[in-house]
């Protein structure tokens, strides 16, 4: 059952183990017992959904385990590894779990790795009935797929909420609420339809207003990030970033403190801050000329009107009429639709 690495990189092995060699001759005490780390053992061993929480001194990315493995080697302070494939997390230790066994906790999603060839004993199973709460907990426990989960935050039934996880983008964990890829879904919809939400979670979908609200009105003390991630016609893409995100209230307002200055994409949704939802059938825009979202062709937190539409007509192609079309002006301006785009909240 166990696994172990192979150390290939022998010429640097070499080099190490002389160079102990010669500290041996000088200081026999230290071999025995500071200098016994893993940079002497060809074999690492691995105990899955483990983590020494401890001793960790030093945090690395590492693309898999065996390059975690391999800085360990490298390293002289190091003694064991946690490995967090999701994340890939690489964390050093200057312990093992032998002198901390009661900081040697379950780590789902993590993989603990060190000298000793009793370590594998130490295994645990994924939990099954574990119910996570959102997308971030499931990628925190090891789940790093993008796909549709059901997630279980509080205020909703036994039979949770069913949800397409982004675990790619931008260190993932995102909720996805919203996604335009093809036109094989219509958006145009009444206030009922964006309430419940429509679509199919693996395509083309809008969550529902109320699994939004309810979300973020279930604890008070999380706090959402917004995302929202853009294609051009080009395959160009861009993304934008908000902080302190939250849908509330009867009219589904939307409300966010700080643009990411990082983002891409311009800071376009900025005029829409503090505006309630307005769909063709329930007006809540301040515009004196109509109902934004007949003249829009969309669904949206509409002022007077707006300069984004991410809900508006799917074009097939990137150059319509003025403002029609998906719309987020200050990347491509007032007379281009996108291809594609997506609206994502993740838990900071
Ligand atoms: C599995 O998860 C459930 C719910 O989170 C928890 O009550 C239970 O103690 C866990 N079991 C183990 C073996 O960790
Ligand atoms: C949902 O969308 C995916 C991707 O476009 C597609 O493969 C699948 O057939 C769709 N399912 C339904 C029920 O329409
Ligand atoms: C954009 O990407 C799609 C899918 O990968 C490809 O078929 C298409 O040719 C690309 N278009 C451009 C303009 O690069
Ligand atoms: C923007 O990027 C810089 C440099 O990578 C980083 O230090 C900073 O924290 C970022 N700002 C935000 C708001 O993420």
């Amino acid at each position: 059952m166990y696994q172990y690495i192979l150390l290939y990189n022998l010429p640097k092995m070499a080099f190490i183990f002389t160079l102990l060699m010669m500290l041996c001759a000088s200081q026999v005490s230290c071999c025995e017992t500071s200098c016994g780390g893993l940079r002497l053992e060809h074999k690492l061993f691995s105990a899955d959904h483990r983590a020494l929480v401890n001793s960790v001194y030093k945090k690395k990315t590492a693309a898999s385990q065996v390059i975690c493995g391999r800085e360990c080697s490298m390293d002289p302070e190091c003694r064991s590894v946690n490995y967090h494939k999701c994340r890939k997390l690489c964390e050093l230790s200057t312990a093992t779990r032998r002198e901390f066994p009661e900081a040697f906790v379950e780590g789902q999603g993590s993989v603990y790795f060190d000298a000793d060839e009793k370590t594998p004993l130490f295994s645990l199973a994924r939990n099954h009935s574990t119910r996570y709460l959102s997308c971030e907990q499931l990628f925190d426990a090891g789940f790093c797929s993008s796909g549709v989960y059901t997630i279980h935050p509080h205020g909703f039934d036994k039979g949770g909420l069913r949800v397409d996880c982004d675990m790619a983008t931008d260190d993932g964990g995102w909720i996805m609420f919203q996604r335009r890829q093809d036109g094989s879904v219509d958006f145009y919809r009444t206030w009922a339809e964006y309430q419940s939400g429509f679509g199919n979670l693996s395509g083309e979908f809008w969550l529902g207003n109320d699994n939004l609200a309810k979300l973020m009105s279930d604890n008070l003390q999380v706090k959402w990030e917004l995302r929202v991630d853009l294609m051009d016609w080009g395959n160009n893409t861009a993304w934008a970033k908000y902080q302190d995100f939250t849908i509330s209230g009867t009219k589904y307002t939307l409300s966010f403190s700080t643009y990411d200055v990082n983002s891409t994409a311009g800071n376009a949704l900025g005029r829409q801050n503090g505006m309630p939802f307005t769909t063709k059938d329930n007006e809540n825009d301040i515009w004196q000329g109509g109902n934004c979202a007949n003249f829009f062709h969309g669904a949206w937190w509409y002022k007077d009107c707006t300069s984004t539409n991410l809900n508006g007509r799917y074009y097939p192609y990137r150059n319509v009429k003025f403002n029609q079309g998906i719309k987020w002006n200050l990347w491509v301006g007032r007379k281009q639709s996108l291809k594609q785009c997506s609206m994502k909240m993740r838990e900071i």
